[in-house]
């Protein structure tokens, strides 16, 4: 049998247009030395939590590209940390903001903030459900 999918505050609302969960999963990628300026920053927002992870990616400027042979060019992936937090929809414009303030320098490979709806949370030791569980 089927069981249902329990989507907090998700589902159809009037005139059958899917409403949201409330939440964004907020995804940065960030020059690694700008960690720690980021997580103070969250912290005085009210992010509570918060994941982080060592990853490696390339811009526009394809990391750095080189000339090889006169005619190769190597594309060589560039070092950043990657942010992941979820957080209610009334806060992601001040996360955002935080992390666009604290982490830029001006210079290219700043890096890149992406906002994807969650569609549900879920605290493992106490079954509290989205923003409960935040
Ligand atoms: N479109 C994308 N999708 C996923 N990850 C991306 C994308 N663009 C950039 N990234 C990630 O962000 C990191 C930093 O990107 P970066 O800041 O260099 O972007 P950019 O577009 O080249 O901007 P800038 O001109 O300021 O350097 C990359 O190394 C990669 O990990
Ligand atoms: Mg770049």
């Amino acid at each position: 049998m089927q069981q249902a999918v329990r989507c907090g505050a998700q589902g159809a609302g009037p005139g059958g247009a899917v409403q949201g969960s409330g939440m964004k999963l907020i995804i940065a990628i960030i020059k690694p030395y700008k960690l720690d300026d980021v997580r103070d920053a969250l912290a005085a927002v009210g992010v509570q939590g918060l994941t982080v992870s060592e990853v490696k990616g390339f811009g526009r400027q394809n990391g750095h590209t080189e000339m090889y042979r006169g005619a190769e060019y190597a594309i060589s992936f560039v070092p950043k940390t990657k942010i992941e937090t979820v957080v209610a929809d009334d806060q992601v414009a001040a996360v955002v903001e935080a992390i666009e303030a604290s982490a830029r320098t001006g210079a290219i490979g700043d890096g890149k903030i992406f906002v994807v709806d969650a569609h549900q949370a879920i605290r493992i030791r106490t079954g509290e459900r989205d923003e409960a569980a935040l």
